[in-house]
């Protein structure tokens, strides 16, 4: 491809279809050429193993970079409930094992908080964005939500957790919000506002 077609080209690199909506909802209006998965061939299987948010964000752009070497952007994401000593964090995906739904996880997570009083139900989601630009460099924006976790799911909007995600201000968990409130509030839109200008700055311009 001719460097005039790539300009603003960037790979979404996540196998995650829920996080592809919002990471593309989030970032339509900038005027950038959105590649998901489904349009490139042979998109790795990404074996996330590593420690923390960042390592895994990192793991995933990379991945994707060293295989189509183009701009790709990644999210890693988990859920840091205080009373858990801020788990599941890093395991949020695998919480009730290697292949649980995310129904599993809710109910795991509900089960270890059985006793909890609700002031101590304190919880955020913290999600790490890795973009790897035009040249290979990485660069890493973090965004997040506090909340609380309640005792049972409310709402059919988003995904993973958010059923029993509690927003304070709004009295509603993330799940009984639309899908554009959640995305104008979210650990994903604050983890992509901070690193939109960073995209636009490196992508926009010819090399
Ligand atoms: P990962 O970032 O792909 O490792 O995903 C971590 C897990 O966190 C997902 O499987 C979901 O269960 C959960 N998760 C990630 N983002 C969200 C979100 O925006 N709302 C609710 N749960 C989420």
């Amino acid at each position: 491809m001719s460097k005039s077609t790539l300009k603003g080209t960037l790979v979404i690199a996540t196998n995650n279809p829920d996080k592809l909506k919002e990471i593309k909802d989030i970032l339509k209006n900038n005027d950038l050429k959105l590649l998901s998965p489904a349009e490139l061939d042979n998109f790795p299987k990404i074996e996330e193993n590593g420690k923390t948010l960042k390592e895994n964000a990192i793991i995933k752009a990379k991945a994707v970079w060293n295989k189509y070497h183009l701009p790709c952007l990644a999210d890693d994401t988990g859920l840091e409930v205080d009373c858990l000593g801020g788990k599941p964090g890093v395991y949020s995906s695998r919480y009730a094992g290697a292949n649980a739904t995310y129904e599993d996880n809710r109910q795991k997570l509900l089960r270890e908080m059985e006793n909890i009083p609700q002031p101590d139900r304190t919880a955020r989601f913290r999600c790490v964005m890795a973009f790897i630009d035009n040249n290979g460099i990485e660069h890493i924006t973090e965004g997040t939500i506090e909340g609380e976790i309640i005792d049972s799911c409310r709402g059919d909007s988003g995904f993973g957790y958010d059923p029993v995600f509690l927003v304070p201000s709004s009295g509603k968990t993330l799940a009984e919000l639309s899908v554009d409130e959640k995305n104008k509030i979210s650990h994903r839109h604050n983890a992509l506002k901070k690193i939109i200008p960073v995209i636009k700055e490196k992508l926009m311009r010819d090399k």
